[in-house]
């Protein structure tokens, strides 16, 4: 049988109306009676990046018209992202011990596996955020586990910048720098470190993103080093998606030389706020 290339598909159906992108979507992406959703794995492979921000913006646009269950876009997302199997990278020791805490509410679960990770719709406000900005040219993800961040950052960021995630798990930075390179992210690099012990890796950057990546333990340890990056005379944005307890979040609000320019409620994880700081 004669199997259309997908990119060569996704590039013909992208080129029709919206109204034939939506059929092609909920005929490639399917919900089973038992709720989960099957896909038709040929089109989400051999991708180029560029047609598939095309792609995503699609699957936005179709799930606001109400044509396509909008609970499914993170995981339609991540397998695109090729953000899949990755079960084993996040074992039960990892939830309960030295990173964060995790809790259900965080947890993004998919058929065959789950991510720690924010959700697309707050990565959307940090886009935005960042789009605005002319003076950012570099995004540091400080405890880039999975990846979904910055690879999105990279496929719908309006301007090429250049993203470095650091991470102390390395079978993750294996993944992320995989997928990266299938991608030909040249701008993308993951790189194992703890940052904690090693502040001068994080140094130079125009962005920082936080979310969850220390215990609380460890908070007032980051805070003395985005202390001594601002009496440094350094200037950067925080971008800080609030965590499951308080502490980081009123330990930026009151960090002297740390302005706060913008608050939004999470779209997605309730109680959760999403806030972007300048020094
Ligand atoms: C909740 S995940 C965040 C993932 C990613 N930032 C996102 O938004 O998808 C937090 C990550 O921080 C990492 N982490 C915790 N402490 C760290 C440290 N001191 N240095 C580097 N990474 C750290 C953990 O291993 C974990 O993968």
């Amino acid at each position: 049988m004669f199997f259309q290339k997908a990119d060569k598909k996704w590039k013909k159906v992208l080129a029709g109306p919206i109204d034939q992108q939506s059929k092609f979507l909920n005929k490639i992406c399917q919900v089973n009676s038992r709720d989960a959703l099957v896909l038709r794995e040929r089109f989400f492979d051999n991708i180029e990046f560029p047609l598939m921000t095309e792609i995503f913006k699609s699957v936005k646009k179709i799930i606001a018209r109400g044509e396509f269950d909008p609970s499914f876009r993170d995981l339609i997302y991540d397998r695109l992202l090729r953000i899949i199997d990755i079960e084993h990278l996040y074992p039960e020791e990892y939830e309960e011990g030295n990173e964060c805490n995790g809790d259900d509410d965080n947890v993004i679960f998919g058929e065959n596996y789950h991510v720690y990770t924010a959700c697309y719709d707050d990565l959307d406000l940090l886009i935005s955020f960042i789009n605005s900005r002319s003076d950012i040219k570099s995004v540091c993800d400080l405890g880039s586990g999975t990846g979904r961040a910055l690879l999105y950052m990279a496929l719908m960021m309006d301007k090429k910048l250049d993203y470095l995630g650091l991470e102390l798990v390395e079978e993750r930075v294996e993944f992320t720098n995989s997928v990266a390179s299938y991608f030909k992210l040249d701008n993308v690099k993951f790189e194992t470190c703890d940052f904690l012990e090693n502040p001068q890796a994080f140094a130079g950057r125009d962005v920082y993103y936080l979310y969850d990546s220390v215990g609380t333990d460890n908070v007032p340890r980051l805070i003395a080093h985005f202390k001594d990056l601002i009496d440094s005379g350094a200037k950067f944005y925080l971008l800080f998606i609030s965590g499951w307890d308080e502490i980081m979040l009123n330990s930026l609000d009151n960090l002297a030389g740390l302005e706060k320019l913008e608050s939004h409620q999470s779209r997605k994880q309730q109680g959760r706020v999403v806030n972007f700081y300048r020094s």
